[in-house]
Protein backbone atom coordinates (compact mmCIF):
# COMPACT_ATOMS: atom_id res chain seq x y z
CA UNK A 1 0.00 0.00 0.00
CA UNK A 2 3.16 2.25 0.60
CA UNK A 3 4.25 2.03 -2.63
CA UNK A 4 0.77 2.05 -3.92
CA UNK A 5 0.69 5.64 -2.48
CA UNK A 6 3.93 6.77 -3.63
CA UNK A 7 3.05 6.22 -7.20
CA UNK A 8 -0.63 7.07 -7.06
CA UNK A 9 -1.41 9.45 -4.14
CA UNK A 10 -4.53 10.52 -5.36
CA UNK A 11 -5.48 6.78 -5.91
CA UNK A 12 -4.41 6.16 -2.63
CA UNK A 13 -6.21 9.00 -0.73
CA UNK A 14 -9.41 7.62 -2.98
CA UNK A 15 -9.19 4.53 -1.30
CA UNK A 16 -8.31 4.92 2.10
CA UNK A 17 -11.59 7.71 1.40
CA UNK A 18 -13.73 4.38 0.60
CA UNK A 19 -12.14 2.12 3.57
CA UNK A 20 -12.69 4.92 6.15
CA UNK A 21 -16.75 4.97 5.56
CA UNK A 22 -16.54 1.18 4.68
CA UNK A 23 -15.14 1.14 8.22
CA UNK A 24 -17.42 4.07 9.57
CA UNK A 25 -20.29 1.86 8.46
CA UNK A 26 -18.70 -1.29 9.69
CA UNK A 27 -17.86 -0.25 12.83
CA UNK A 28 -21.05 1.69 13.87
CA UNK A 29 -22.66 -1.93 13.91
CA UNK A 30 -21.02 -2.96 17.33
CA UNK A 31 -22.61 0.48 18.89
CA UNK A 32 -26.02 -0.16 20.07
CA UNK A 33 -28.32 2.77 20.06
CA UNK A 34 -30.38 2.99 23.02
CA UNK A 35 -33.44 4.37 23.99
CA UNK A 36 -35.94 3.74 26.76
CA UNK A 37 -36.09 0.24 26.46
CA UNK A 38 -32.96 0.19 27.34
CA UNK A 39 -33.92 0.52 31.26
CA UNK A 40 -35.69 -2.60 31.37
CA UNK A 41 -33.24 -4.76 29.38
CA UNK A 42 -30.04 -3.68 30.46
CA UNK A 43 -30.39 -5.59 34.04
CA UNK A 44 -28.74 -8.83 33.41
CA UNK A 45 -25.81 -7.12 31.52
CA UNK A 46 -23.18 -4.89 32.20
CA UNK A 47 -23.24 -2.18 29.92
CA UNK A 48 -20.44 0.62 28.98
CA UNK A 49 -22.58 3.57 27.91
CA UNK A 50 -21.91 6.86 25.87
CA UNK A 51 -24.07 9.59 27.01
CA UNK A 52 -24.08 12.12 24.05
CA UNK A 53 -25.73 15.49 22.68
CA UNK A 54 -26.41 15.65 18.88
CA UNK A 55 -25.23 19.63 19.31
CA UNK A 56 -21.65 18.81 21.28
CA UNK A 57 -18.10 19.01 19.83
CA UNK A 58 -16.83 16.77 22.30
CA UNK A 59 -18.89 14.40 21.61
CA UNK A 60 -18.51 14.37 17.39
CA UNK A 61 -14.76 13.71 18.59
CA UNK A 62 -15.65 10.85 20.79
CA UNK A 63 -17.86 9.14 17.93
CA UNK A 64 -15.65 7.41 15.78
CA UNK A 65 -13.55 6.02 18.97
CA UNK A 66 -16.46 5.20 20.10
CA UNK A 67 -16.95 3.15 17.34
CA UNK A 68 -13.78 1.58 17.45
CA UNK A 69 -14.31 0.45 21.14
CA UNK A 70 -17.09 -1.37 20.25
CA UNK A 71 -15.91 -3.13 17.39
CA UNK A 72 -12.76 -4.10 19.51
CA UNK A 73 -14.83 -4.88 22.36
CA UNK A 74 -16.56 -7.65 19.74
CA UNK A 75 -14.09 -9.04 18.02
CA UNK A 76 -12.46 -9.74 21.95
CA UNK A 77 -15.32 -11.79 22.51
CA UNK A 78 -16.26 -8.47 25.74
CA UNK A 79 -19.04 -9.53 27.67
CA UNK A 80 -19.49 -6.11 28.35
CA UNK A 81 -21.86 -4.64 25.73
CA UNK A 82 -21.10 -1.21 24.25
CA UNK A 83 -24.13 1.30 23.66
CA UNK A 84 -24.76 5.67 23.25
CA UNK A 85 -27.78 7.11 24.05
CA UNK A 86 -28.85 10.18 22.54
CA UNK A 87 -29.37 12.31 25.97
CA UNK A 88 -30.95 15.06 25.41
CA UNK A 89 -34.13 12.34 23.50
CA UNK A 90 -34.13 9.98 26.61
CA UNK A 91 -33.23 13.28 29.41
CA UNK A 92 -35.27 11.42 32.24
CA UNK A 93 -33.21 8.12 31.68
CA UNK A 94 -30.07 10.27 31.38
CA UNK A 95 -30.30 12.23 34.51
CA UNK A 96 -31.44 8.47 36.48
CA UNK A 97 -27.99 6.78 35.60
CA UNK A 98 -26.79 10.67 37.17
CA UNK A 99 -25.39 12.23 33.00
CA UNK A 100 -24.93 16.27 34.18
CA UNK A 101 -22.47 16.77 31.15
CA UNK A 102 -22.05 15.67 27.64
CA UNK A 103 -20.46 13.14 26.81
CA UNK A 104 -20.60 11.20 30.10
CA UNK A 105 -19.02 7.43 29.64
CA UNK A 106 -20.69 5.12 32.34
CA UNK A 107 -19.81 1.75 33.19
CA UNK A 108 -23.35 0.00 34.29
CA UNK A 109 -23.09 -3.06 36.35
CA UNK A 110 -26.05 -4.02 38.04
CA UNK A 111 -27.01 -1.49 40.34
CA UNK A 112 -23.93 0.39 40.00
CA UNK A 113 -22.78 2.98 37.80
CA UNK A 114 -19.03 3.74 37.20
CA UNK A 115 -18.03 7.04 35.85
CA UNK A 116 -15.06 6.84 33.63
CA UNK A 117 -13.18 10.50 33.30
CA UNK A 118 -9.62 9.47 31.86
CA UNK A 119 -8.41 10.35 28.46
CA UNK A 120 -11.11 9.77 25.63
CA UNK A 121 -9.01 7.20 23.93
CA UNK A 122 -9.65 3.85 23.00
CA UNK A 123 -7.23 1.96 24.59
CA UNK A 124 -7.49 4.18 27.79
CA UNK A 125 -11.27 3.29 27.49
CA UNK A 126 -11.17 -0.07 26.91
CA UNK A 127 -8.79 -0.64 29.72
CA UNK A 128 -11.23 0.85 32.43
CA UNK A 129 -13.90 -1.76 30.53
CA UNK A 130 -11.83 -4.58 31.37
CA UNK A 131 -10.60 -3.19 34.81
CA UNK A 132 -14.35 -2.63 36.04
CA UNK A 133 -16.71 -5.09 34.69
CA UNK A 134 -14.41 -8.04 35.81
CA UNK A 135 -13.74 -9.35 39.18
CA UNK A 136 -13.38 -6.53 42.06
CA UNK A 137 -10.60 -8.46 43.49
CA UNK A 138 -8.71 -10.68 41.66
CA UNK A 139 -6.92 -13.92 42.91
CA UNK A 140 -3.06 -14.57 42.29
CA UNK A 141 -3.16 -18.42 42.54
CA UNK A 142 0.65 -18.42 41.47
CA UNK A 143 3.86 -16.92 41.84
CA UNK A 144 3.92 -16.51 38.11
CA UNK A 145 0.48 -14.57 37.79
CA UNK A 146 2.33 -12.26 40.48
CA UNK A 147 5.62 -11.72 38.01
CA UNK A 148 2.69 -11.41 35.17
CA UNK A 149 0.62 -8.73 36.96
CA UNK A 150 3.67 -6.75 38.14
CA UNK A 151 4.82 -6.54 34.87
CA UNK A 152 1.81 -4.89 33.57
CA UNK A 153 0.70 -2.81 36.02
CA UNK A 154 2.83 -0.13 37.23
CA UNK A 155 0.78 0.20 40.48
CA UNK A 156 -1.69 -2.17 42.01
CA UNK A 157 -2.78 -3.12 45.82
CA UNK A 158 -2.77 -6.72 46.99
CA UNK A 159 -4.21 -8.27 50.03
CA UNK A 160 -2.62 -11.01 52.04
CA UNK A 161 -4.08 -13.51 54.28
CA UNK A 162 -7.92 -14.80 54.84
CA UNK A 163 -10.96 -13.86 56.03
CA UNK A 164 -11.19 -10.77 58.44
CA UNK A 165 -12.90 -7.27 58.82
CA UNK A 166 -9.61 -5.99 56.88
CA UNK A 167 -10.49 -8.09 54.19
CA UNK A 168 -14.11 -6.66 53.75
CA UNK A 169 -12.67 -3.17 54.16
CA UNK A 170 -10.62 -3.75 51.25
CA UNK A 171 -13.74 -4.98 49.27
CA UNK A 172 -15.28 -1.69 49.91
CA UNK A 173 -12.49 0.01 49.21
CA UNK A 174 -12.62 -1.83 46.16
CA UNK A 175 -15.83 -1.16 44.86
CA UNK A 176 -15.26 2.27 44.69
CA UNK A 177 -11.61 2.68 44.14
CA UNK A 178 -12.13 -0.18 40.85
CA UNK A 179 -12.31 3.24 38.50
CA UNK A 180 -8.74 3.98 39.38
CA UNK A 181 -6.80 0.94 40.10
CA UNK A 182 -6.00 -2.58 40.63
CA UNK A 183 -6.95 -4.99 43.08
CA UNK A 184 -5.39 -8.46 44.17
CA UNK A 185 -5.38 -10.93 46.51
CA UNK A 186 -3.02 -13.53 47.60
CA UNK A 187 -1.57 -16.05 49.70
CA UNK A 188 1.59 -15.08 51.46
CA UNK A 189 3.34 -17.68 49.36
CA UNK A 190 2.81 -16.43 46.04
CA UNK A 191 3.72 -13.12 47.47
CA UNK A 192 7.59 -12.32 46.25
CA UNK A 193 10.33 -13.08 48.76
CA UNK A 194 11.84 -9.66 49.01
CA UNK A 195 8.32 -8.83 51.03
CA UNK A 196 8.29 -8.99 54.79
CA UNK A 197 5.28 -9.14 56.23
CA UNK A 198 5.02 -8.28 60.28
CA UNK A 199 1.42 -8.93 60.45
CA UNK A 200 -1.13 -11.18 58.74
CA UNK A 201 -3.42 -9.78 57.24
CA UNK A 202 -1.71 -7.02 55.38
CA UNK A 203 -2.95 -4.60 52.09
CA UNK A 204 0.52 -3.92 50.18
CA UNK A 205 0.77 -1.62 47.55
CA UNK A 206 3.16 -2.19 44.50
CA UNK A 207 5.02 0.27 43.06
CA UNK A 208 8.16 2.75 42.06
CA UNK A 209 9.56 -0.73 42.26
CA UNK A 210 8.97 -1.32 45.40
CA UNK A 211 6.32 -2.00 48.15
CA UNK A 212 4.32 -0.35 51.10
CA UNK A 213 2.49 -1.96 53.62
CA UNK A 214 -0.76 -0.58 54.54
CA UNK A 215 -0.45 0.29 58.43
CA UNK A 216 -4.06 1.14 59.81
CA UNK A 217 -2.78 2.98 62.59
CA UNK A 218 -0.16 5.36 60.58
CA UNK A 219 -2.18 5.43 57.44
CA UNK A 220 -5.63 5.77 58.87
CA UNK A 221 -8.72 4.68 56.50
CA UNK A 222 -7.90 2.27 54.49
CA UNK A 223 -9.61 3.82 51.67
CA UNK A 224 -8.19 7.04 51.73
CA UNK A 225 -4.44 5.45 52.24
CA UNK A 226 -5.28 3.75 48.71
CA UNK A 227 -6.30 7.02 47.55
CA UNK A 228 -3.17 8.15 48.36
CA UNK A 229 -1.14 5.51 47.14
CA UNK A 230 -2.65 5.07 43.81
CA UNK A 231 -0.16 7.37 42.06
CA UNK A 232 3.79 6.64 40.61
CA UNK A 233 5.83 8.47 43.21
CA UNK A 234 7.56 10.26 39.94
CA UNK A 235 4.94 11.26 37.29
CA UNK A 236 4.56 13.28 33.98
CA UNK A 237 1.57 16.36 35.59
CA UNK A 238 -0.90 17.63 33.76
CA UNK A 239 -3.97 19.69 34.32
CA UNK A 240 -6.08 16.57 34.07
CA UNK A 241 -3.57 14.66 36.90
CA UNK A 242 -2.82 17.41 38.94
CA UNK A 243 -6.57 17.66 39.24
CA UNK A 244 -6.89 14.40 40.52
CA UNK A 245 -4.05 14.52 42.97
CA UNK A 246 -6.31 16.84 44.55
CA UNK A 247 -8.24 13.57 46.01
CA UNK A 248 -4.73 12.45 47.94
CA UNK A 249 -3.87 15.79 50.03
CA UNK A 250 -0.15 15.61 49.21
CA UNK A 251 2.55 18.07 48.78
CA UNK A 252 3.23 18.47 44.60
CA UNK A 253 6.50 18.71 44.32
CA UNK A 254 6.79 20.08 40.14
CA UNK A 255 9.74 20.58 37.89
CA UNK A 256 8.35 23.49 35.06
CA UNK A 257 10.75 22.87 32.17
CA UNK A 258 10.69 22.56 28.73
CA UNK A 259 10.85 19.70 27.16
CA UNK A 260 12.26 20.80 24.05
CA UNK A 261 15.04 22.87 25.39
CA UNK A 262 17.92 20.35 25.60
CA UNK A 263 20.07 22.95 27.57
CA UNK A 264 21.91 21.85 31.34
CA UNK A 265 19.31 23.98 33.32
CA UNK A 266 16.61 21.85 32.07
CA UNK A 267 17.48 18.32 32.35
CA UNK A 268 19.29 18.93 35.39
CA UNK A 269 16.28 20.44 37.45
CA UNK A 270 14.45 17.44 35.86
CA UNK A 271 16.73 14.99 37.29
CA UNK A 272 17.18 16.57 40.41
CA UNK A 273 13.21 15.82 40.94
CA UNK A 274 13.23 12.41 39.96
CA UNK A 275 16.81 11.79 42.50
CA UNK A 276 14.95 13.10 45.25
CA UNK A 277 11.95 11.40 44.61
CA UNK A 278 14.02 7.98 44.54
CA UNK A 279 16.51 8.27 47.34
CA UNK A 280 14.62 10.00 49.78
CA UNK A 281 11.60 7.92 49.11
CA UNK A 282 11.03 6.67 52.84
CA UNK A 283 11.13 10.00 54.06
CA UNK A 284 9.22 12.05 51.94
CA UNK A 285 6.43 9.18 50.08
CA UNK A 286 3.92 10.17 52.67
CA UNK A 287 3.81 13.89 52.25
CA UNK A 288 5.26 14.25 48.71
CA UNK A 289 4.65 14.02 45.00
CA UNK A 290 7.15 14.72 42.99
CA UNK A 291 6.95 15.05 38.84
CA UNK A 292 7.96 17.67 36.14
CA UNK A 293 5.90 19.30 33.65
CA UNK A 294 6.34 20.78 29.94
CA UNK A 295 5.84 24.51 30.13
CA UNK A 296 4.56 26.72 32.32
CA UNK A 297 1.25 27.64 30.65
CA UNK A 298 -1.22 25.59 33.26
CA UNK A 299 0.78 26.24 36.10
CA UNK A 300 0.73 30.43 35.55
CA UNK A 301 -3.13 29.71 34.95
CA UNK A 302 -3.07 28.05 37.83
CA UNK A 303 -1.01 30.03 40.15
CA UNK A 304 -1.83 33.46 38.62
CA UNK A 305 1.69 34.05 38.49
CA UNK A 306 4.49 34.05 35.41
CA UNK A 307 6.74 31.47 36.46
CA UNK A 308 9.82 31.82 34.51
CA UNK A 309 10.95 28.14 32.94
CA UNK A 310 12.96 26.58 34.26
CA UNK A 311 11.61 26.21 37.90
CA UNK A 312 10.70 24.14 40.75
CA UNK A 313 6.81 25.02 42.63
CA UNK A 314 5.42 22.67 45.20
CA UNK A 315 1.86 22.73 45.51
CA UNK A 316 -0.96 21.91 48.60
CA UNK A 317 -3.25 20.26 46.88
CA UNK A 318 -5.67 20.34 50.24
CA UNK A 319 -5.59 24.32 50.43
CA UNK A 320 -4.33 25.66 46.78
CA UNK A 321 -0.95 27.09 48.75
CA UNK A 322 1.87 27.36 47.05
CA UNK A 323 5.59 27.47 47.49
CA UNK A 324 8.69 28.95 45.57
CA UNK A 325 12.21 29.46 46.02
CA UNK A 326 13.81 32.76 45.70
CA UNK A 327 16.88 31.02 44.52
CA UNK A 328 17.98 28.30 42.02
CA UNK A 329 18.05 24.97 42.95
CA UNK A 330 21.38 23.59 41.67
CA UNK A 331 21.66 20.40 43.23
CA UNK A 332 19.51 17.44 45.38
CA UNK A 333 20.94 19.02 48.13
CA UNK A 334 19.18 22.11 47.35
CA UNK A 335 15.79 20.31 46.76
CA UNK A 336 15.96 18.60 49.88
CA UNK A 337 16.56 21.69 52.04
CA UNK A 338 13.78 23.22 50.39
CA UNK A 339 11.19 20.53 51.11
CA UNK A 340 12.43 20.43 54.47
CA UNK A 341 11.90 24.18 54.97
CA UNK A 342 8.44 23.86 53.86
CA UNK A 343 7.26 21.62 56.32
CA UNK A 344 8.80 23.46 59.37
CA UNK A 345 7.48 26.23 58.16
CA UNK A 346 10.03 28.71 57.23
CA UNK A 347 9.27 29.53 53.65
CA UNK A 348 5.87 31.66 53.12
CA UNK A 349 2.97 29.94 51.11
CA UNK A 350 1.67 31.68 48.47
CA UNK A 351 -1.81 31.59 46.89
CA UNK A 352 -4.46 29.61 49.05
CA UNK A 353 -8.21 30.07 48.63
CA UNK A 354 -9.09 33.16 50.70
CA UNK A 355 -11.52 35.31 49.62
CA UNK A 356 -9.09 37.48 48.31
CA UNK A 357 -7.61 34.97 46.32
CA UNK A 358 -11.15 33.85 44.55
CA UNK A 359 -11.78 37.94 43.87
CA UNK A 360 -8.04 37.61 42.75
CA UNK A 361 -8.96 34.12 40.38
CA UNK A 362 -12.33 36.47 38.55
CA UNK A 363 -10.14 39.25 37.85
CA UNK A 364 -7.48 37.06 36.77
CA UNK A 365 -10.11 35.18 34.82
CA UNK A 366 -11.98 37.64 33.08
CA UNK A 367 -8.40 39.06 31.75
CA UNK A 368 -6.99 36.21 30.12
CA UNK A 369 -10.54 35.70 28.75
CA UNK A 370 -9.63 39.09 27.04
CA UNK A 371 -6.36 38.14 26.54
CA UNK A 372 -7.38 34.89 24.41
CA UNK A 373 -9.89 36.84 22.46
CA UNK A 374 -7.52 39.16 21.34
CA UNK A 375 -5.02 36.44 20.60
CA UNK A 376 -7.08 34.54 18.65
CA UNK A 377 -8.99 37.51 16.93
CA UNK A 378 -8.37 40.68 17.16
CA UNK A 379 -10.57 42.49 15.14
CA UNK A 380 -13.59 40.08 17.37
CA UNK A 381 -11.76 42.12 20.15
CA UNK A 382 -11.98 45.29 18.99
CA UNK A 383 -15.66 45.12 18.39
CA UNK A 384 -16.36 43.03 21.36
CA UNK A 385 -14.44 45.38 23.86
CA UNK A 386 -13.97 48.81 21.64
CA UNK A 387 -17.77 49.50 20.38
CA UNK A 388 -18.87 49.17 24.00
CA UNK A 389 -16.10 51.00 25.02
CA UNK A 390 -16.67 53.43 22.19
CA UNK A 391 -20.59 53.90 23.32
CA UNK A 392 -19.69 54.23 26.86
CA UNK A 393 -16.71 57.24 26.00
CA UNK A 394 -19.91 58.86 23.74
CA UNK A 395 -22.29 58.50 26.72
CA UNK A 396 -19.67 59.99 28.91
CA UNK A 397 -19.15 62.28 26.56
CA UNK A 398 -22.47 63.23 26.49
CA UNK A 399 -22.86 63.26 30.59
CA UNK A 400 -20.04 65.86 30.92
CA UNK A 401 -22.03 68.09 28.41
CA UNK A 402 -25.48 67.68 30.02
CA UNK A 403 -23.58 68.68 33.04
CA UNK A 404 -22.86 72.11 31.83
CA UNK A 405 -25.80 72.42 30.78
CA UNK A 406 -26.68 71.27 34.50
CA UNK A 407 -29.80 69.14 35.47
CA UNK A 408 -28.18 66.09 33.71
CA UNK A 409 -29.03 63.70 36.44
CA UNK A 410 -33.05 63.78 35.75
CA UNK A 411 -32.57 63.83 31.77
CA UNK A 412 -29.98 61.00 32.43
CA UNK A 413 -33.16 59.06 33.84
CA UNK A 414 -35.52 60.26 30.63
CA UNK A 415 -33.22 59.12 28.18
CA UNK A 416 -32.72 55.80 29.75
CA UNK A 417 -35.95 54.85 30.44
CA UNK A 418 -36.73 55.27 26.48
CA UNK A 419 -37.72 52.75 24.21
CA UNK A 420 -34.76 53.16 21.42
CA UNK A 421 -32.16 53.65 24.36
CA UNK A 422 -33.10 50.50 26.20
CA UNK A 423 -33.12 48.23 23.25
CA UNK A 424 -29.56 49.59 22.15
CA UNK A 425 -29.02 48.96 25.78
CA UNK A 426 -29.69 45.32 25.93
CA UNK A 427 -27.94 44.57 22.17
CA UNK A 428 -24.98 46.03 24.13
CA UNK A 429 -24.88 43.61 27.27
CA UNK A 430 -25.52 40.66 24.73
CA UNK A 431 -22.67 41.39 23.77
CA UNK A 432 -20.70 41.96 26.56
CA UNK A 433 -21.78 38.46 27.61
CA UNK A 434 -19.88 36.96 24.73
CA UNK A 435 -16.85 36.86 25.79
CA UNK A 436 -17.73 35.20 29.34
CA UNK A 437 -18.69 32.24 27.53
CA UNK A 438 -15.48 32.29 26.22
CA UNK A 439 -14.12 30.79 28.89
CA UNK A 440 -14.22 27.69 28.37
CA UNK A 441 -11.13 28.85 26.65
CA UNK A 442 -8.98 29.17 29.96
CA UNK A 443 -7.85 26.08 31.09
CA UNK A 444 -9.24 26.38 34.88
CA UNK A 445 -9.78 23.55 37.56
CA UNK A 446 -12.11 20.90 35.93
CA UNK A 447 -15.45 20.58 37.72
CA UNK A 448 -15.80 18.07 40.98
CA UNK A 449 -16.37 14.67 39.71
CA UNK A 450 -18.24 11.88 41.56
CA UNK A 451 -16.48 8.66 41.00
CA UNK A 452 -19.36 6.35 41.87
CA UNK A 453 -22.58 6.74 42.41
CA UNK A 454 -24.74 3.78 44.31
CA UNK A 455 -27.72 3.38 41.96
CA UNK A 456 -30.94 1.89 43.09
CA UNK A 457 -33.41 1.49 40.42
C1 LIG B 1 16.70 26.97 26.97
O1 LIG B 1 16.70 27.40 28.32
C2 LIG B 1 17.70 28.35 28.62
C3 LIG B 1 17.68 28.60 30.10
O2 LIG B 1 16.40 28.83 30.57
C4 LIG B 1 17.45 29.62 27.80
O3 LIG B 1 18.42 30.60 28.07
C5 LIG B 1 17.47 29.27 26.32
O4 LIG B 1 17.14 30.38 25.55
C6 LIG B 1 16.47 28.13 26.03
N1 LIG B 1 16.66 27.68 24.67
C7 LIG B 1 15.64 27.51 23.82
C8 LIG B 1 15.98 26.99 22.47
O5 LIG B 1 14.48 27.82 24.11
C1 LIG C 1 -1.34 22.10 53.38
O1 LIG C 1 -2.70 22.42 53.65
C2 LIG C 1 -3.27 21.79 54.77
C3 LIG C 1 -4.74 22.19 54.84
O2 LIG C 1 -4.91 23.55 54.93
C4 LIG C 1 -2.51 22.17 56.03
O3 LIG C 1 -3.06 21.52 57.14
C5 LIG C 1 -1.05 21.81 55.85
O4 LIG C 1 -0.32 22.26 56.96
C6 LIG C 1 -0.49 22.45 54.59
N1 LIG C 1 0.89 22.00 54.41
C7 LIG C 1 1.91 22.83 54.37
C8 LIG C 1 3.25 22.21 54.28
O5 LIG C 1 1.77 24.04 54.41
Amino acid sequence: AATMAARTPGAALRLCATVFLLEMAFCKGFVEDLDESFKDNRKDDIWLVDFYAPWCGHCKKLEPIWNEVGLEMKSIGSPVKVGKMDATSYSSIASEFGVRGYPTIKLLKGDLAYNYRGPRTKDDIIEFAHRVSGALIRPLPSQQMFEHVQKRHRVFFVYVGGESTLKEKYIDAASELIVYTYFFSASEEVVPEYVTLKEMPAVLVFKDETYFVYDEYEDGDLSSWINRERFQNYLTMDGFLLYELGDTGKLVAIAIIDEKNTSIEHTRLKSIIQEVARDYRDQFHRDFQFGHMDGNDYINTLLMDELTVPTVVVLNTSNQQYFLLDREIKNTEDMVHFINSILDGTVEAQGGDSILQRLKRMVFDAKSTVVSIFKSSPIMGCFLFGLPLGVISIMCYGIYTADTDGGYIEERYEVSKSETESQEATEESRELQEPRSGQSLVPARQEPKDVLEKKTD
